[in-house]
């Protein structure tokens, strides 16, 4: 089958968690395609699922139900060594609270994926990366000595560096004051502008959401909106619908 450009593509993905006896739906079947370069707003109120979409989407957990597919591959039945070795080549992804290891410096955290999943040397690549994002003289400081931006910028320096077709961030700029968010995310705006990266972002600020090549709407579990800014109309209106 050829997937064209689609680099991420759901199919009535559903997560839910069983609780005893009872089965909680976190998210109820949702199903879109995200074309390579596109960058993707997620917004929702807190506990629509926003998350757990984004983790869904970048192989961290896998669906209850439905398929995923990252450039063509199915992730939605792999094991977590197969889904690791996948997320190592496709995604790079960012938490809104950086999860930078404390005993490594800065270098060393930007050097981790390299450890884990790619060949070669990383270290001139690493160099550049946090040169880029205002680093140069931090490469050998520790989490702790450096403010969130600053961790926030290793932890894109971290996300980048083994150039990966797919950036996903969890409200990176959620735990940052406006003038540090604005620079964490004008490196991820760069980083899809000039290398063309697929960038999936979630967040709370409806700024951003419009800077966004779309804008998907949670509710509940379900997409309720999903629109293409400058469209005069949404793609996808739907009442809220169960099941
Ligand atoms: N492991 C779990 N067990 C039970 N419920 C869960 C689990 N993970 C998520 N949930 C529930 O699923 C719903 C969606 O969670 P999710 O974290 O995806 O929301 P979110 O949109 O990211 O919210 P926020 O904006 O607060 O980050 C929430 O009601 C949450 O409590
Ligand atoms: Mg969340």
């Amino acid at each position: 089958m050829n997937w064209g450009n689609r680099v991420i593509e759901l199919r009535e993905a559903k997560k839910w968690i069983q609780n005893g006896a009872r089965r909680v739906d976190i998210l109820k079947g949702i199903s879109l395609t995200i074309p390579a370069g596109q960058f993707v707003a997620v917004v929702g109120a807190s506990g629509s699922g926003k998350s757990t979409l984004l983790g869904l989407m970048a192989g961290l957990d896998t669906p209850s139900a439905g398929e995923i597919r990252l450039d063509g591959i199915p992730i939605h039945n792999l094991v977590e060594s197969e889904l690791a070795a996948v997320r190592g080549r496709k995604i790079g992804f960012v938490f809104q609270s950086y999860q930078l290891i404390p005993t490594l410096t800065a270098l060393e955290n930007v050097l981790l994926p390299y450890e884990l999943n790619v060949e070669g040397n990383g270290l001139s690549k690493a160099r550049q990366l946090l040169g880029e994002v205002g680093l140069q003289e931090r490469m050998d400081h520790y989490p702790i000595q450096l403010s969130g931006g600053e961790q926030q910028r290793v932890a894109l320096a971290r996300a980048f560096v083994a150039d990966p077709p797919i950036v996903m961030a969890d409200e990176p700029t959620g735990n940052l004051d406006s003038t540090n968010g604005r620079l964490v995310l004008d490196l991820l705006l760069e980083r899809n502008r000039r290398a063309g990266t697929t960038l999936v972002l979630v967040t709370h600020d409806a700024d951003v959401a419009h800077e966004a090549d779309r804008k998907i709407v949670l509710k509940d579990g379900l997409v309720v909106e999903d629109t293409l800014p400058g469209s005069p109309e949404p793609l996808l209106q739907s009442e809220e619908k169960n099941g």
